[in-house]
């Protein structure tokens, strides 16, 4: 049996267990969805900041002073939600000029900025630099090139790419042949095409294993793991490193059956990387940095659309709704995914309903890869009706192929304080 036989129906309790739901509708931040909407219009990415602030904090009790926060700005790059994180107290983690723009703007001290991608350019180095960077992530022996032209100093730590069996996560980024970093295997090759740089001050370290890790222990050996890469490379260099980077990757539940990351084994693993830390002298004042995206922004996000028409199709009922793939990939299941999945799906105006239908949800692109859900278990729907795909703060309208078919942009908009703002496109 295929995962799509089965009709799907994990949204509606996704949806109790992580809003507020008052008779029919579904609240965010204490409005009702379909208010929100009736002023919007549709399709409308809505994102709750209390739940953003939360992530937030849950996250830094339970790295307790062991590591400081580094929003990862690829996940939702909007200046008012990169703010939202500079107000709790992060630092931002960067993949572009565009993105150094947006934390610029959004009040991030260029200090509190770092830097990684494996192509970064020269105009964008450039900028960075004499706009000041906290660090740069060097990927290639190409960079370090760039960046001695450039010929101003700069921070920078090494990002490697680890070993296999230190890899994890449902996409994997590391411990495989990959463009993104360093192998680990090659570090005493690497560390001398820093012989002569006379610009590039060599810091740290910096490794990301894969994104979508819900496992705590597998998030825990990954970051022992990185500690283990920082004091060979400590010991290599015979100096005390200033800076370990553990990456992100931290999960969310999306699927049936998913659970959320256990936060308590993480903030139970502390103590031991704490010591682990301790052991090794050139690594014991490190700075250690996460930088998580999808964690922080990921449940605070919803994707509303509205049911354009209802047809049947060979015994399939299709919902066709105003949103779809190209403002929303990842739920479409075309970013990464290896077999097809709904993410949370709900009918935010018809909570109570009997879901005793099922459909597949399309959106309106001329592909039959703009499916929103396969198979899934929702009250009775036709023309005028919402829909919203749960899970959706993190990799929506910056990950999605906006131009495709030249439909307008979603909306994007902020709940805060029980009042909405428009701070996207
Ligand atoms: C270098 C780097 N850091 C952080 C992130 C954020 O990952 P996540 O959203 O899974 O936490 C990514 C995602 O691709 C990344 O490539």
């Amino acid at each position: 049996m295929s995962p799509t036989d089965k009709p799907q129906s994990h949204g509606p309790a996704l949806a109790a267990a992580q809003f507020e739901i008052r008779d029919n509708d579904l609240m965010i931040g204490g409005l009702a969805v379909r208010g929100i909407v009736a002023d919007t219009g549709t399709p409308c990415f809505i994102y709750d900041a209390d739940i953003m602030r939360r992530a937030y904090r849950s996250l830094e009790t339970a790295l307790s002073g062991f590591a400081d926060i580094y929003y990862s700005v690829k996940a939702n790059p909007l200046p008012a939600i990169i703010s939202l994180f500079r107000q709790e107290g992060a630092g931002a983690e960067i993949a572009s000029v565009g993105e150094y723009r947006a934390a610029i703007k959004a009040g991030v001290a260029p200090q509190d900025i770092i830097f990684a991608g494996p192509g970064k350019g020269m105009a964008e180095l450039r900028e960075v630099i004499e706009g000041g960077i906290g660090e740069i992530h060097i990927e290639s022996a190409e960079e370090i090139a760039r960046i001695e032209e450039i010929g101003r100093p700069v921070k920078a730590s090494i990002r490697i790419n680890p070993v296999p069996d230190a890899q994890a996560g449902a996409m994997r980024m590391g411990g495989k042949a990959t463009a993104f970093g360093f192998d680990e295997e090659e570090l005493e090759n690497v560390l001398p095409l820093f012989n002569d740089a006379r610009h590039i001050d060599l810091v740290g370290i910096h490794i990301y294993g894969g994104t979508q890790i819900l496992d705590a222990d597998t998030l825990a050996s990954q970051w022992r793991h990185a500690i283990s890469i920082a004091a060979r490379m400590a010991q290599m260099l015979d100096r005390r490193l200033e800076t370990i980077d553990l990456g992100g990757g931290l999960g969310i539940p999306y699927f049936a059956g998913e659970t959320p990351l256990d936060l308590e084994t993480v903030r139970a693993a502390i103590p031991g990387l704490k010591t682990l830390l301790e052991a090794h002298p050139l690594i014991a004042d490190a700075h250690v940095i996460v930088e998580p995206g999808r964690f922080l922004t990921g449940a605070a996000g919803i994707y509303v659309a509205e049911v354009n028409s209802v047809k049947t199709s060979r015994g399939t009922t299709f919902v066709v709704t105003d949103g779809g793939m190209h403002h929303h990939l990842a739920a479409s299941g075309n970013l990464g995914q290896i077999v097809k999945r709904n993410y949370p799906i709900v009918a935010p105006a018809m909570m109570r309903a009997d879901h005793a239908d099922t459909a597949t949800i399309v959106g309106p692109l001329c592909t039959p890869l703009d499916t929103l859900a396969r198979n899934a278990a929702l009250p009775k729907l036709k023309a005028g009706d919402l829909l919203a795909i749960l899970q959706s703060g993190a990799y929506g309208a910056s990950a999605s192929p906006t131009g495709f078919l030249s439909h307008a942009a979603a909306k994007e908009v902020l709940v805060e304080d029980g009042t909405f703002a428009v701070i996207g496109r």
